[in-house]
């Protein structure tokens, strides 16, 4: 769902935004039909205006307006009743997401207990012949760091920045890989950075004024939070999210629309009322935010779901995931198979998304 045009974008892929996008195409047909009707009768009133005479074409172009405001007032209750429908099935989408499985993939990676902190997923609109790779970024430095971007099954490696750390560097755990190009907190600076594998250049923006960096703003549970968790980049269906705090929200978890672009921006953004230090990780799935907290050494809670349609909040989903270690410092949503992919304490770890 694109917040900026107010449009859902269908992916074949996905099941879950399948029924949104039928409304969507039924709501933009009547919205067609209303604006040639209206613009109709535009024309008869001045047709009105033109001839009347007082007499009989004055009573027959009343007629006829009159005609056309009946099909109009029926075009606008289809309407009305079309977008409610649309909000049920939206309302009915946060309860989509029912559980997970217990892990599918699981892999300890190259370095196997090194470098607990990165992430790895798979590309949603991944560019001809790669549609079955993944991605990995590793914390090679202190946990914090990274200045390469590993891709699966070609084994190719693509060197970010050749010296590190510095500007356009990628900091934190939190990235994403979306249409070829990495999407990551630059070094330093409370932006967005994003690099085109394709071209191996760096765009970025800035998010708003009194957002937190530098492992001011971080993801937490109960014992520690985990470093340079300021950012999480996000994608699903729809394209590529950011969440983030912000002194003025006072810690509270804010959630913005990447709008790609050249440069890429900020788009529609939604102030949240959870509490960043109480989450341990965030993902997107269909237009709704999933927040995460740490609940055991062997359990996570996905207990938070923000619709960004209706606005809507909840706090108790209650969906529980088996961890293979204590720690998730990544975890992103890929529509392209459903799965959650996790990355946790330098293992990569898969469930199936389950939407009912
Ligand atoms: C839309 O439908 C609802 C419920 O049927 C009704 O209360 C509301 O007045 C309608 N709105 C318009 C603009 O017709
Ligand atoms: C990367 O660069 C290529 C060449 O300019 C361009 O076609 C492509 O759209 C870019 N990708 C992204 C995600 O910006
Ligand atoms: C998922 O739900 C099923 C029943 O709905 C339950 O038996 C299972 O324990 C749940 N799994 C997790 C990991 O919460």
């Amino acid at each position: 769902w694109d917040a900026a045009s107010g449009e859902r974008q269908c992916s074949v892929s996905s099941l879950t935004c399948g029924l949104c996008c039928l409304q969507t195409v039924e709501l933009e047909s009547l919205l067609l039909g209303l604006e040639r009707r209206i613009a109709q009768l535009h024309k008869d009133v001045s047709v009105l205006e033109r001839e009347d005479d007082g007499e009989l074409y004055g009573v027959l172009s009343l007629y006829v307006i009159e005609n056309e405001m009946v099909e109009i007032r029926h075009l606008m209750d289809r309407l009305n009743s079309t977008t409610e429908t649309d909000q049920h099935l939206t309302a009915d989408a946060v309860q989509q997401l029912q559980n997970v499985t217990g892990p599918r993939v699981f892999t300890k990676g190259e370095y196997p207990g090194s470098y607990p902190y990165g992430a790895w997923g798979r590309d949603p609109e991944p560019e001809p012949g790669k549609e079955s790779w993944y991605w990995l970024v590793m914390m090679t430095s202190g946990n914090k760091f990274s200045n390469y971007i590993r891709l699966y099954s070609s084994l190719s490696n693509v060197d970010i920045h050749p010296s590190n750390p510095t500007t356009n560097t990628i900091q934190g755990p939190n990235n994403v890989l979306y249409r070829g190009a990495l999407y990551y907190n630059c070094y330093n600076q409370p932006e967005v950075c994003r690099f085109n594998l394709t071209t191996k250049k760096v765009t970025n923006f800035r998010l708003p004024e009194g957002t937190r960096y530098n492992s001011k703003g971080n993801f937490c549970q109960l014992d520690e939070c985990y470093p340079f968790t300021d950012l999480d980049l996000a994608t699903d269906e729809s394209g590529v999210w950011v969440t983030y705090t912000t002194s003025q929200d006072f810690g509270n978890l804010v959630l913005s629309k990447v709008e790609e672009g050249e440069p890429p921006r900020l788009g529609q953004t939604w102030h949240t009322s959870i509490y960043k230090q109480a989450i341990t990780n965030t993902f997107m799935a269909c237009g709704v935010l999933y927040a995460t907290r740490f609940k055991t050494k062997g359990v996570e809670e996905i207990f938070y779901a923000l619709d960004t349609v209706t606005g809507k909040e909840r706090f108790n989903l209650g969906i529980l995931m088996n961890k293979m270690a204590p720690k998730i410092q990544a975890l992103n949503y890929s529509p392209v198979d459903q799965m959650l992919h996790a990355y946790s304490d330098a293992n990569m770890v898969s469930y199936k998304a389950l939407f009912a």
